[in-house]
């Protein structure tokens, strides 16, 4: 009896795992390379409820966006993202020749690729990033930016 319980056990136990090894296989490191966060100016801030988010990319981008030019290859934007003032993650997309190659047309978001890293910079094994890409599809018609209408542009309003 006891043999049977044992293996019984054994066997709820892999039914339990199964799908925590089956997630963390999904989740990916891929070529986001975490940046240098001096080399980045903040141009905007979203606030809700107790978040804060501090929304920065490189001089070269905020330029390119206010000339209405494409967004150069080798830019990242952060979303420094603050829970009651305290530092919790930061989201990094990052735009760089061949990195939409690495996906399928499907979940390709341009040659930006998206990711999520911990107060402490390492990534989060955790996260899948196509669900990242498949929220910011949506902004396709703006270089899959949520926020680029917030950087100012010559000769006239924001686009979008
Ligand atoms: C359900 C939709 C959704 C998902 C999923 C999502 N985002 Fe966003 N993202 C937004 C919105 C909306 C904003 C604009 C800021 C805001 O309203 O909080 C944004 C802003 C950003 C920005 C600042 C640049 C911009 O687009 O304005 C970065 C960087 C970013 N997200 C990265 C990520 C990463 C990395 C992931 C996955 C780990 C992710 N996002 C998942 C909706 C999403």
């Amino acid at each position: 009896m006891k043999r049977v319980l044992n293996r019984s056990c054994i066997a709820a136990l892999a039914i339990a795992i199964t799908p925590l090894l089956g997630w963390s296989v999904r989740a990916e490191i891929n070529r986001v390379r975490f940046p240098d966060l001096d080399g980045l100016v903040h141009y905007t801030t979203v606030r809700r409820g107790s978040v804060t988010e501090h929304i920065m990319t490189t001089p070269a981008a905020l330029e390119a966006v206010k000339n209405r030019q494409p967004i150069p290859v080798g830019t990242h934007f952060v979303l420094v993202d603050y829970r009651d003032g305290q530092l919790y993650r930061y989201f990094v997309m990052e735009k760089s020749e061949g990195f939409g190659a690495d996906y399928d047309e499907r979940r390709r978001t341009g040659d930006w690729q998206f990711q999520w890293f911990w107060a402490n910079k390492s990534v989060n094994l955790n996260e899948n990033t196509a669900r990242c890409q498949s929220c910011h599809n949506s902004q396709r018609g703006a270089d899959y930016l949520f926020t680029a209408y917030r950087i100012p542009r010559l000769n006239g309003t924001p686009v979008e």
